[in-house]
């Protein structure tokens, strides 16, 4: 556009905004849209455990009105949220010893959407054989309720992954309501950069001061096209601090130590979090996770289990209830970052730098996924590890370096070498993974720092 970099151009820049439309393709959730169709193939988490007591709950998923319940024998169910009957909703349905009974008229719904039965009706009704109500495969899992929104016969296996099944790591769930399109949320985690300014330099550290050095980053794409890892390499003091980080599609990721310090040397410790950004409907989300606690993380103690929970987690800026309006302004964290791109963020209307190749990467990703089950495809699924679980990358090495006159050249180099050696063990057991991992990062430092080794 002409003029673009003329001073006070308030005027042609708001034409350009007026002109310019969100991304349908990437940002829409709802039932028969092409992104809803693709987030529909994979398995979310809908809801925290506690939350689901002995009153049904009015939830809303990829843009459906749900209500999700446990029934008096302990199952928990999943269905639309309107009697098939007249459309009563069930959040005020009575739960029974088995399924939901509607408030109005009585009808009594299992949690596969089976009526059983329509009490009003004479006994001769075939109402309840001819007629389901709509209904979702859910399960809880380590006080998440996870259900699957898609055709039944494409369902997926339900993934248990690497970092859920490790010793002395407690896992407390919590979730965070977020009243913006999911995407912007989810693609966070691909953006490393934002913790040296957001985190560290632009406000006061909200984790430790190492987090301000300016990392070298690199991408890569999973060669079976399931997700990105990526490589964080940070200089600090004597160490170099290498954080891998992942996504995986379409919205999983796993932040290795909020509270890490390179303070120490470090052979892969795993993950902080490990979290999904589930789409609520077009305007909001909802990030539903666990903390993760553990001797190998957060060697200072700065985390507090107390919390983490509904609408909480153990740092600074992370959800819309905690502070006042003023407070976020004065101490912004990834909340207000995110929330305040807009209810559906703009992408024609951005200016991508270096910085930002993930973030391209990651919608590239998606947009694939979208067109491949669009195609009628299937998208990929992880392989699993000889643990029979889905291995995933995130964690820190950490070591002592003495600085190089080519630091930077270095760094690279380390990055690189490492993000190779956790990618190609990631079939191991744990144990073995985690063996192979430190004994092939100090025979690299051997092979890099004279009289190590
Ligand atoms: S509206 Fe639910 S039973 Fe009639
Ligand atoms: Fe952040």
């Amino acid at each position: 556009m002409s003029g673009a970099a003329t001073t006070f151009s308030g005027y042609e820049r708001a034409l350009v905004a007026a002109d310019a439309a969100v991304d349908a393709e990437l940002t829409q959730v709802g039932p028969g849209t092409p992104g809803g169709e693709y987030l529909r193939r994979f398995w979310h988490p809908v809801a925290l455990s506690t939350e689901v007591k002995d009153l049904a709950r009015a939830i809303r998923i990829l843009g459906e009105d749900l209500v999700v319940f446990r029934d008096r024998s302990g199952r928990v169910g999943l269905l639309h949220r309107n009697c098939s009957h007249r459309r009563a909703s069930l959040e005020f349905g009575i739960v029974a010893e088995r399924g939901i009974r509607c408030c109005y008229h009585g009808w009594l719904y299992d949690v596969d959407g089976r009526i059983l039965e329509t009490p009003g009706e004479p006994a001769t009704s075939t109402i309840k054989d001819n007629l389901r109500h709509g209904a979702y495969p859910a399960r809880e899992y380590k006080g998440l309720v996870f259900a699957y929104l898609g055709p039944a016969a494409a369902i997926p296996p339900f993934p248990i992954y690497d970092t859920l099944d490790q010793p002395d790591d407690e896992l407390v769930p919590y979730a965070i309501d977020y009243p913006c399109n999911w995407l912007q949320v989810n693609e966070n985690p691909m953006d490393p950069f934002h913790s040296v300014f957001l985190h560290t330099r632009v406000t006061r550290a909200h984790f430790s001061p190492a987090w301000g050095a300016l990392p070298i980053v690199a991408w890569h794409r999973m060669a079976d096209d399931t997700g990105i890892v990526l490589t964080n390499t940070r200089r600090w003091n004597d160490y170099v601090w290498i954080r891998t980080a992942e996504w995986l599609a379409p919205n999983f990721a796993q932040p290795p130590d909020i509270y890490q310090d390179p303070d120490r040397e470090k052979f892969f410790v795993r993950v902080a979090i490990t979290k999904w950004h589930v789409p609520v409907d077009d305007t909001h989300c909802r990030i539903l996770a666990w903390r993760h606690f553990s001797p190998s993380l957060d060697a200072g103690g700065r985390g507090n289990k107390g919390g983490v929970g509904l609408d909480k987690v153990d740092f600074i800026g992370q959800s819309g209830t905690e502070r006042s309006y003023d407070e976020a302004q004065r101490l912004p964290g990834d909340y207000e970052a995110q929330v305040s791109q807009g209810p559906i963020t703009v992408h024609a209307l951005e200016q991508f730098g270096e910085t930002d190749r993930g973030i391209a990467l990651l919608r590239r990703m998606i947009r694939e996924g979208i067109r491949v089950v669009k195609s009628g495809a299937t998208p990929p699924r992880p392989a699993l590890n000889a643990d029979g679980l889905v291995p995933t990358n995130a964690g820190d090495v950490i070591f002592r370096v003495p600085r190089s006159n080519d630091d930077d050249a270095l760094r690279r180099r380390l990055g690189d070498a490492v993000g190779r050696i956790v990618v190609e063990s990631m079939a191991l057991a744990r144990a073995e993974r985690q063996a192979t991992v430190e004994h092939r990062v100090k025979e690299l430092l051997a092979a890099t720092v004279p009289g190590r080794g």
